[in-house]
C-alpha cells in the first residue's frame, strides 16, 4: 500500500508539471519562390481566402514589394503591380474585412510616412485611401493594429526626430482621422500615461483597447529605459491609460497578437525581440520555447512554455504575427543569435483556453542597467551625502571640529559617486544628450556640485582673532554657500524628474518622497532654530543648549579657529 501510494502521488505530481493543453509551434512549408528575407514589414492573414499577405521590410535594402501565400497551394505569388505605397519598414496595418491597411514607416534615406494604403487581397491591387482630420505626424516604430470585425486602426507613439506621446485612430468606415490622446502636452515625467517611444509592441484587445509593450525610450529628446519592460492599456472610449504590472524581459522590436478567443476570453502573446544593448549590464533572456501571455482583462502577464511538432522557430526580433481561427502565424525577422534575415513561415497552434493550459514558467526575470545604477549612485550621492554634509555645515559649524571633517567627508563621498554616476546616466543615453529637462539639470547640478571642491581650495584665509573678516573671504563664502545651495536644491528636484524617467514603481517614488519631504521639515525645523525667539522657546521644552545661537557667519568662523589651532585645513 505504501507503493500504491507513492506511485499515485508521483503521478499526482506527473499530472501536476506535464504541459497539458498547449501553445504549439509547427513550420508551414513553402514551395517556390521566396519573398526575400526581411523583417520589419507589414503581414495581414484573411481567413475566407486563406491567404497571408506581406508588404515592404527591411531586407538589406527597404523593400516594398508585396506577396501573397496561399495555405492550400502552399506557394508564394509576388503581386507588387504598378502602385503601391513606398518602400517602407516598421509600419503599423492591420485588416479590415478584405483589406490590409498600412500606415506610417521608414523609408529610404530616413524618410517617415504617415499616408494610408489599402491592398484588397481579392484583386491584388492597392489604393490610396485619402483621409480627413488631422493624421499623426509621419513617423516610424509606432505599434497599432485593427481588431477583427472592427473599423478602428490604432496607431500610438513611435519615432520621428522625436519621440512621441500621442495615439490616433483612423476610422476606415469614414476615412477619418482623430487623436484620442495627447495632443502635444505630454511629458515625459508623467506616472499616468507611456513615456515616449518607439519600437515598442502593440496588439488590439477588442474594438475599444490597445495593449504595448517596451520598446526604446532613452533618446529623441525625451530619455528613458531603452529597452523597457513597461506595458500599458489603452482604453479609447475613456481616453485613458493604465499601465500593466511587469512580467517579461525589456525588450525592443518584439511581436504581440491576440490569440484565438474562447467563450470571449481575451489573451495576448508577446513573443521575441531584442534584449541587450549597451544601456543593459544584465538581462534574463526568454527562452526560445516561450512566449508570454496577457490577460487584459485581470490585468495578469504569465510565462508561458511552448511545444512543437518539429523545431521551434529560431529566436528573433522583428518578425510579425497575425490571427487565424485557430492560432497565430508568424512571419520572418532577424535571428537573434546570428543576425541573420529570416523568411519562414510558423504557425503557433492555441486559443486563450490552451493558452492557460500551456506549462507556466518564471515571471519577474533579473534586469540591471546602467540607469538602475545611475539612479542609486546618484541618490546616495546628492540625496543622502551632499545633502546631510550641507546640513551639517550649515547648522553645526558653529562649534567643534568634527563638523568640518563631517563634512568633508560627506561631500567628497557625495561627489565620487554622483561623478560616476553621472558618467553611467550620460553613457546610456543613446542620443540626443542634455535635450531633456532632467538631462539639462544634471549637467548644471554637476558642474556646480564639482566646482565646489576646487574653489574650496583656492578659499582665501579666514582673518586671525579680533581682526575683520576680509572682503576677499566674504566673497569667497558668498560663492560656497550659495553655490552649495543652488546645487542641492536642484539635485533634489533632478531626483525627483528622474524617479519618473526611469519608470520608477510607484512604491519607489513615493518612497523617494517621503525621505524628501522629511529632508525639507528637517531643514526647515533647523532654519527657525536659527530665529532667536523660536529658538529661546524650543530651549525651554527641548534639552538644548543655548549658547551658540544665534551667530553670525563670522562669530562661528571664529568659534572654529578658536576652538581648534591644529586645524589648517579650514585656515
Ligand atoms: C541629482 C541627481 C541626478 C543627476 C545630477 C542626474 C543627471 C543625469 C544626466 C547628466 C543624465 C544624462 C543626460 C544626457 O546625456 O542627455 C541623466 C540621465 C538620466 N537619469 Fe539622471 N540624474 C540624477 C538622478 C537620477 C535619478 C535618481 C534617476 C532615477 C533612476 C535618474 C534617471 C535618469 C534617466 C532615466 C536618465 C535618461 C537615460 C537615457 O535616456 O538613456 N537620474 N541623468
Ligand atoms: C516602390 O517605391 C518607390 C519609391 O520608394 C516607388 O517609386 C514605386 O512606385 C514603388 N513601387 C511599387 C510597386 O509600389
Ligand atoms: C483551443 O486550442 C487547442 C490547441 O490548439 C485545441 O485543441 C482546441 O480545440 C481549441 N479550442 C477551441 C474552442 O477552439
Amino acid at each position: 500500500t505504501m507503493w500504491r501510494a507513492l506511485a499515485a502521488y508521483t503521478w499526482c505530481i506527473y499530472l501536476a508539471v506535464r504541459p497539458v493543453g498547449s501553445l504549439e509551434w509547427s513550420s508551414v512549408p513553402a514551395s517556390g519562390t521566396l519573398p526575400s528575407a526581411r523583417r520589419d514589414m507589414a503581414v495581414g492573414y484573411f481567413q475566407t481566402q486563406n491567404k497571408l499577405v506581406v508588404f515592404g521590410g527591411k531586407g538589406g535594402p527597404i523593400t516594398n514589394d508585396t506577396w501573397v501565400f496561399d495555405f492550400v497551394a502552399g506557394s508564394w505569388t509576388d503581386v507588387s503591380g504598378a502602385t503601391g505605397p513606398g518602400a517602407r519598414f516598421s509600419m503599423v496595418y492591420g485588416v479590415v474585412g478584405n483589406h490590409l491597411y498600412v500606415t506610417t514607416g521608414e523609408g529610404p534615406g530616413k524618410i517617415f510616412y504617415n499616408d494610408v494604403w489599402q491592398f484588397d487581397v481579392t484583386s491584388n491591387t492597392w489604393f490610396q485611401v485619402s483621409t480627413t482630420g488631422t493624421p499623426p505626424s509621419t513617423r516610424y516604430g509606432a505599434a497599432g493594429g485593427v481588431y477583427p470585425g472592427s473599423t478602428l486602426l490604432y496607431v500610438s507613439l513611435g519615432f520621428a526626430g522625436e519621440r512621441f506621446f500621442d495615439t490616433f485612430v483612423l476610422d476606415t468606415s469614414s476615412n477619418q482621422w482623430s487623436t484620442r490622446f495627447c495632443e502635444g502636452n505630454c511629458h515625459p515625467y508623467a506616472p499616468t500615461y507611456p513615456h515616449a517611444r518607439c519600437l515598442h509592441s502593440g496588439s488590439v484587445v477588442d474594438a475599444d483597447r490597445l495593449v504595448i509593450y517596451g520598446g526604446c525610450l532613452s533618446g529623441g529628446e525625451t530619455g528613458g529605459p531603452c529597452p523597457s519592460g513597461d506595458s500599458w492599456i489603452f482604453r479609447n472610449s475613456e481616453q485613458e491609460w493604465t499601465r500593466l504590472p511587469d512580467c517579461a524581459s525589456p525588450r525592443t522590436y518584439s511581436s504581440m497578437a491576440l490569440l484565438p478567443e474562447v467563450n470571449g476570453q481575451k489573451r495576448i502573446v508577446l513573443y521575441g525581440g531584442i534584449e541587450k544593448n549597451r544601456q543593459v549590464i544584465q538581462t534574463t533572456a526568454s527562452p526560445a520555447d516561450t512566449v508570454v501571455v496577457l490577460d487584459p482583462d485581470s490585468m495578469t502577464w504569465t510565462t508561458r512554455i511552448t511545444t512543437a511538432s518539429g523545431s521551434f522557430p529560431a529566436k528573433r526580433a522583428s518578425a510579425a504575427m497575425a490571427l487565424s481561427s485557430s492560432g497565430l502565424y508568424l512571419f520572418g525577422g532577424i535571428d537573434t543569435e546570428t543576425n541573420a534575415l529570416q523568411n519562414d513561415i510558423w504557425f503557433l497552434a492555441g486559443n486563450s483556453t490552451s493558452a492557460d493550459q500551456a506549462a507556466a514558467g518564471e515571471c519577474v526575470p533579473i534586469f540591471t542597467n546602467f540607469l538602475l545604477v545611475h539612479g542609486l549612485l546618484m541618490f546616495f550621492g546628492w540625496g543622502v551625502c551632499l545633502v546631510w554634509g550641507t546640513f551639517i555645515a550649515r547648522y553645526f559649524s558653529s562649534s567643534g571640529t568634527t563638523w568640518f571633517l563631517l563634512h568633508r567627508i560627506f561631500q567628497v563621498s557625495g561627489l565620487v559617486l554622483s561623478f560616476i554616476g553621472f558618467v553611467l546616466g550620460i553613457v546610456s543615453v543613446q542620443f540626443d544628450h542634455f535635450k531633456f529637462a532632467h538631462g539639462a539639470i544634471g549637467i548644471i547640478v554637476m558642474l556646480l556640485g564639482i566646482s565646489q571642491p576646487f574653489n574650496a581650495l583656492a578659499r582665501p584665509h579666514r582673518p586671525s582673532e579680533g581682526e575683520k573678516t576680509p572682503l576677499k573671504r566674504r566673497i569667497w563664502e558668498l560663492f560656497h554657500h550659495n553655490i552649495g545651495r543652488v546645487a542641492v536644491a536642484l539635485a533634489l528636484i533632478n531626483i525627483s524628474l528622474g524617479v519618473f524617467l526611469a519608470l520608477a514603481h510607484t512604491a519607489v517614488w513615493a518612497l523617494w518622497f517621503v525621505y524628501l519631504i522629511v529632508v525639507i521639515l528637517v531643514f526647515v525645523f533647523f532654519e527657525l532654530l536659527k530665529i532667536p525667539v523660536v529658538h529661546e522657546k524650543m530651549a525651554a521644552i527641548l534639552p538644548m543648549k543655548t549658547k551658540e545661537y544665534p551667530v553670525s557667519n563670522e562669530q562661528k568662523m571664529e568659534n572654529v579657529a578658536k576652538t581648534d589651532d591644529s586645524q589648517q585645513g579650514e585656515k
